[in-house]
């Protein structure tokens, strides 16, 4: 049987006989046409942190899942670079936090390397935000405060892992989870090598997707007191 421009019609019973070979999608064919409302200078608060919000709200009223997922990349002090996705758990003017392990990798990094870079990659919108800044640890009081609120299981888990370090199998790590379980059946205390780091920005960059990769890019660059906003080439 013959179809559209004569390339030959399987019936999907064929398909199963002839090539069952699942094969990898052709990357270089992969694309996706973006558009959306333009992005103007005048449409943007001016203040990066308003302008977050707004689109934090466009991000949760689409129904993004995990929108406050966001990937955080750091650099050792010899420069080696690493990323990997945490959660956003909250922001303001001084900045984004997020919690983790301090003697993590990214732990080790931030604490000997300062500086760090967030992205939000939301796709179903055709939107990204970045944001580069100075990193600070928040206050013991202000992770404990985060640390009480988390489920039990998720506290006891922040001191069973090493976050980073080599395990030898899943039983030691279950071991260990059981062991600390027993030890505090309720209340575990703040671990001193958890807590959070707050990202303050520089810059940050608004990136909407637009027809034929004329995408909008606006970044807020700070400039003491305030903001500078600047349109980058897509
Ligand atoms: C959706 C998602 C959310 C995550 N949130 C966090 C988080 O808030 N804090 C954290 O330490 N790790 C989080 N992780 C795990 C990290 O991506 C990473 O595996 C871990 O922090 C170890 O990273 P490191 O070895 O570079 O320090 C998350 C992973 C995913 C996929």
């Amino acid at each position: 049987m013959r179809g559209v421009n004569g390339i030959r019609n399987a019936s999907a019973q064929e398909y199963r006989l002839v090539d069952a070979t699942p094969r990898p999608p052709t990357l270089a064919g992969l694309r996706r046409t973006y558009e959306g409302e333009p992005l103007l200078e005048s449409d943007l608060a001016s203040d990066p942190i308003e302008q977050f919000t707004a689109w934090f709200q466009d991000a949760l009223a689409a129904g993004l899942p995990e929108p406050n997922a966001m990937v955080l990349a750091t650099a050792s002090a010899g420069g080696r670079p690493s990323a990997r996705t945490v959660l956003l758990k909250g922001y303001d003017e001084r900045g984004f936090v997020f919690y983790t392990n301090y003697e993590s990798r990214k732990g080790r990094d931030l604490t000997e390397n300062p500086r760090a870079s967030l992205l939000f990659p939301w796709h179903p919108i055709r939107r990204q935000i970045r944001v580069e800044g100075t990193v600070t640890r928040i206050s013991h009081e202000e992770s404990a405060e985060y640390f009480e609120s988390r489920p039990y299981g998720s506290r006891i888990g922040a001191w069973a892992s090493r976050q980073s370090a080599v395990v030898r199998s899943r039983e030691e790590l279950d071991h260990r989870y059981e062991e600390l379980a027993a030890r505090w059946p309720e209340n575990p205390p703040v671990p001193d090598f958890w807590g959070g780091f707050r990202v303050t920005p520089i810059e940050m960059e608004f990136w909407q997707g637009q027809l034929d990769r004329m995408h909008d890019r606006l970044r807020y660059r700070r400039v003491r007191p305030g903001w500078a906003l600047e349109r980058l080439a897509p």
